[in-house]
């Protein structure tokens, strides 16, 4: 296995893991009209392509046998709330694994890179969104030391509403 930066070479396979990843997290919570536009609007290969194409725009991926199997995309931003501001923040925008690899490690292998990374760059503080009712993913990120801020975003799939909690981490 292997963590890695992922490059335009690997657009076409991280769109398709981005893809399954997000359906398999969310289907069943929207309607399938909007799970298809919502991934048509924001995994489609160009989006893919413009972010890999930003250097400030991180996507790491876990490779087992050469075959990616999860993902974390982290970027500095400050955008969530306000007391980020006080802080150098990076945002963990998305850390996703395939279900069949779920408890296995990798998700926590994901996320001990993210904390290195960082850690290097001199980062003060990690947030995040997470579904208000993904328990699983709560759970994960309380046990890596997150905390709920109490503040929530809309986060909207296609025309079903939904809520994200912001959590952070001082690092
Ligand atoms: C969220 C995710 C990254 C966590 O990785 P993982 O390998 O599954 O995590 P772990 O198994 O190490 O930890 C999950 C914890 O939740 C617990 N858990 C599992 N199902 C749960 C549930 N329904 N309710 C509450 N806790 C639950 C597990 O017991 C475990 O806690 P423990 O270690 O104290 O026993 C992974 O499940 C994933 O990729 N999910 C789909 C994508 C996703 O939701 N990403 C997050 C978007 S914000």
């Amino acid at each position: 296995m292997q963590i890695r930066r992922a490059t335009i070479e690997d657009a076409t396979a991280l769109s398709k893991l981005a893809s399954k990843t997000f359906f398999d997290t969310f289907t069943g919570t929207c309607t399938d009209a909007d799970m298809d536009s919502f991934l048509q609007e924001y995994y489609n290969i160009n989006q893919v392509i413009k972010e890999l194409s930003d250097s400030k725009d991180y996507y790491y991926l876990y490779d087992v046998d050469a075959k990616a199997v999860g993902y974390i995309r982290v970027k500095e931003d400050y955008s969530g709330f306000d007391e980020l501001k006080n802080f150098k923040s990076l945002e963990l925008k998305r850390l996703y694994v395939l279900k069949e690899f779920h408890g296995l490690g990798v998700a926590q292998q994901l996320m001990d890179f993210a904390f290195d990374f960082a850690n290097k760059n001199k980062y003060t503080v990690m947030w995040l969104g997470v579904w208000e009712y993904n328990e699983r993913a709560k759970r994960f990120y309380a046990k890596n030391g997150f905390i709920d801020t109490c503040y929530s975003h809309p986060f909207p799939i296609g025309n079903t509403p939904q809520t994200d909690l912001w959590y952070w981490k001082k690092l």
